[in-house]
């Protein structure tokens, strides 16, 4: 790929690259929509990585070429602004970091992928980490990689409209090759954990539904979160953010809050809680147990948090017929995307295609296998 990388950036641009970067997508455990509820996470790192070649170009413009895509945009560093979506992820991140005050010169880039685009791992985080990662560098910054990973969620936030939390970026920032991540988004303290889950491992399986953070109900989530936050606070005026409540404290405050809001609610408190007892089922090679809360966690985004969508109910229904996958979940924001399942190694192809088979016969639509590995986070080639 590194090879590709630097042959297509010299016929694009007439130079050798002087500066390579890499940034992988991601998965996560368990742990979901709680990232911006200042809850607990469980993320780590994949073996899909974007990779990023730039040079500077004595101008005051940024040449950037997504090469998968065939796409190229002139970008004016005082005229910041561009159309395609994936050069809008570039223009955030530029005004991000001008917004910490550094001055960059132009410069050229080339990026491609080994990442499934739009297909809920994270691929934006990966392209906004990468590039990240480019431009501390040539201007010289030094930023830290919680800056960085700041940075990526930021352009978002203020130029995508999103309202993500920090778990993407965190993830291609921080990742290790075979550990997974615990982290507490509220004081954003992590500890690392080994993921070692033979004779099973971890499968994704593309719905081959798109989805996209602006159109589907991604954004209404941390709102209604806002909202039912508010109305807690009333009555528990120390507390922060949801995961700071507890069930009890939730049943005294329950004729307060909308159906929909309780709902909301109670699946933070609920998906919280199944971090810790998942870290330790991890520690304890409990598969049983490690499958029941990814069922759970499904079940809870698919009725109470309501961010799953009928391609991704079916294909975690189909996992429950098949006696070596221990549990399934949607992954991600939701609204499409991949499952992530706990597969039994041996005979892995063979399941996971005649789930790919049942899948089309119901919807005739391709689901897509990922045959993923934990891997490790961004870096400077
Ligand atoms: C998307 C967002 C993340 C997080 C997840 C759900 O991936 O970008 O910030 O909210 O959904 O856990």
């Amino acid at each position: 790929m590194i090879q590709k990388l630097k042959s297509e950036f010299l016929k694009e641009f007439n130079e050798a690259p002087d500066l390579i970067t890499r940034a992988p997508g991601r998965i996560n455990l368990i742990g979901e929509h709680t990232d911006y509820n200042l809850g607990l996470v469980f993320p780590a790192a994949i073996d899909k990585s974007m990779y990023f070649a730039f040079k500077t170009n004595g101008t005051n413009s940024c040449r950037l070429c997504a090469y998968d895509k065939n796409e190229k945009v002139t970008i004016e560093l005082d005229k910041l602004d561009a159309d395609l979506l994936w050069a809008k992820y570039c223009v955030g991140v530029i005004q991000e970091v001008f917004a910490l005050g550094i001055s960059l010169e132009g410069f050229d880039c080339l990026f491609m992928s080994d990442i499934p685009i739009g297909a809920g791992v994270s691929s934006s985080a990966a392209l906004e980490c990468g590039f990240v990662m480019g431009l501390n560098t040539l201007s010289n910054s030094n930023l830290d990689k919680w800056e960085m990973a700041k940075i990526g969620n930021r352009a978002e936030n203020n130029y995508l409209g999103i309202q993500s939390g920090i778990l993407d970026q965190f993830s291609s920032i921080f990742g290790l090759k075979n550990k997974a991540m615990l982290m507490d988004c509220a004081s954003q303290d992590f500890t690392y954990h080994d993921v070692n889950i033979d004779p099973y491992t971890l499968v994704l399986i593309n719905t081959n539904v798109k989805h996209s953070h602006l159109s589907s109900g991604y954004n209404d989530r941390p709102s209604e979160c806002r909202a039912a936050l508010k109305i807690a606070q009333q009555q528990f005026s120390k507390i922060n953010s949801l995961s700071d409540l507890n069930k009890l404290q939730l049943e005294t405050i329950k004729t307060k809050l909308s159906e929909t809001l309780y709902k909301r609610t109670l699946f933070v408190i609920e998906e919280n809680a199944r971090v810790l007892l998942f870290k330790n089922a991890l520690k304890e090679k409990n598969y049983n147990a490690l499958g029941q809360l990814l069922y759970e966690s499904h079940e809870g985004l698919e009725t109470l948090y309501e961010v799953s969508c009928k391609e991704l109910n079916i294909l975690v229904t189909l996992s429950r017929k098949e006696l070596s996958i221990k549990g399934a979940r949607m992954m991600g924001g939701g609204f499409g995307g991949c499952t992530l399942n706990l597969i039994e190694i041996k005979n892995k192809e063979k399941i996971i295609e005649s789930m790919c088979e049942a899948y089309f016969n119901k919807t005739g639509i391709t689901a897509i296998p990922y045959y993923i590995h934990i891997g490790q986070g961004a870096e400077l080639l």
